[in-house]
């Protein structure tokens, strides 16, 4: 979707420091030039294939629709690209950006450690130096990805103010950069924050879309009746849908309803109209927050969905209708989460769970020559401390416990 002025409807825009006007105003115009340019494309979808994968597949779920009986399931298997996830998607397209501007180091804020772990793996391969920011809560959940990450030679800052998730560690990293924005570039990770980073992350992540596109109409004959992606800030369902956009296909972003729909307790902006407009982290969307404009904390058991914020596009596009905005809670993801392992022999991250949660409570009332595609945003491996937790797995924790008490007598015998 493109915006000369960075505002979809009431929402977007650039509300930055001055500070950081020159910074933006450079990423704005090398983004200009980068997306037209013929020897930048050439290079990124080089990259995509060669160091992501791409393209990846479209799965048809026979066992699933079989099971369910109603709408054929597909998934977009952005699971398969390299670190897991669709995040690398972008992290490509704006790395590539860094070099062309001349910069040396790029800062990220991550929440389900996917977006860090992309940007650590594609600093390392371009030479950038790197500093991830990360709420100290989501440290501790995905602990795996910030091992590596760091092991790839970025820095990891656990962020400790507020609710210790993502949005504190998104205020941290907008304070680096107008510390240190003339060397340094901000890699946003979603579809948020201020122009052109929501169209910018929309354009990279588009080729979900565009192959999904193709792929239908190769294997099925025909575009699929509807479209399912989780909504984080945004960028796996604008990836996925923006391609459908003017076609006649619907389009459903599935939100995080966490433990309850107390305040605090889930992420639900839009689906519920429990957000409202406000100006914040450089931008204008639909946040949650008090009548005082403080943002509230989040919950769900996805670390990825839960955000404050979502992108300007995604409250543009549900605002004129064109998205249809749901929600499914922790319970009901770890429902569609074991239906996908057992029927389907494929592990999901909890993220995309949420969208599969949607679609199987959906499919069955759809007729059997309807088609759907879910995007598969990531996969479950990060995911696996949690879930065990959850399923309450009798023998995971002796499990732990024996690693540990291995671990430091190793460690001990090492030392
Ligand atoms: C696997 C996965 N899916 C989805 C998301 C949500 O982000 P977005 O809404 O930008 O796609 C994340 C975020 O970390 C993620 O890791």
């Amino acid at each position: 979707m493109k915006s000369e002025q960075g505002y979809y409807g009431q929402y977007g825009g650039s509300y930055i420091p001055e500070i950081l006007y020159a910074s933006q105003q450079q990423v704005l115009a090398s983004f200009a030039e980068a997306r037209d340019d013929p020897a930048f494309l050439a290079e990124l979808h080089k990259q995509w294939q060669q160091y992501s994968g791409r393209p990846t597949p479209l799965t048809h779920c026979e066992n699933l629709t079989n099971h369910l009986g109603g709408a054929q399931i597909y998934l977009k298997r952005e699971d398969l690209n390299h670190s897991g996830a669709h995040k690398m998607n972008n992290v490509i397209g704006q790395g590539l950006l860094v070099k062309r501007m001349g910069k040396k180091r790029v800062i990220a804020e991550t929440g389900a450690g996917q977006h860090g772990i992309a940007t650590a793996l594609v600093a390392a391969r371009l030479g950038l130096e790197c500093t991830i920011y990360m709420g100290a809560k989501d440290v501790a959940r995905q602990y795996p990805n910030v091992f590596w990450m760091k092991q790839l030679g970025a820095k990891v800052v656990p962020v400790t103010t507020g609710s210790q998730t993502l949005k504190d560690a998104l205020d941290e990293a907008l304070r680096d950069w107008s510390a240190n924005y003339e060397d340094t570039h901000y890699l946003i990770g979603t579809a948020c924050g201020c122009a052109p980073f929501p169209e910018m992350v929309t354009f990279f992540q588009s080729v979900i879309g565009q192959e999904a596109r193709e792929q239908s109409l190769t294997q099925i004959r025909k575009l699929p009746d509807r479209l399912y992606a989780c909504v984080g800030g945004g960028s796996n369902a604008l990836g996925l849908f923006t391609p459908f956009v003017d076609d006649e296909v619907e389009l459903v972003g599935v939100e995080a309803a966490g433990k309850s729909m107390a305040l605090g307790d889930h992420s639900v902006r839009l689906s519920h109209n429990l957000g409202s407009i406000g100006i914040a982290q450089g931008f204008a969307t639909i946040f949650l927050q008090d009548d005082n404009g403080q943002l509230q904390s989040t919950h769900s058991i996805a670390a990825g969905l839960d955000y404050v914020g979502v992108s300007p596009i995604v409250a543009h596009l549900t605002e004129t209708k064109r998205i249809r905005m749901e929600y499914a809670n922790d319970n009901e993801t770890l429902e569609a989460c074991t239906l996908l392992l057992k029927k389907e022999g494929i592990i999901p991250a909890l993220e995309s769970s949420h969208a599969l949660a949607m679609a199987f409570k959906e499919a069955p009332i759809m007729a059997k020559d309807q088609h759907i595609i879910v995007n598969l945003s990531g996969r479950g491996d990060k995911d696996i401390f949690n879930v065990a937790k959850a399923f309450n797995d009798a023998e995971f924790e002796p499990f732990l416990q024996d690693y540990l008490a291995d671990y430091s007598l190793d460690k001990e015998s090492v030392l």
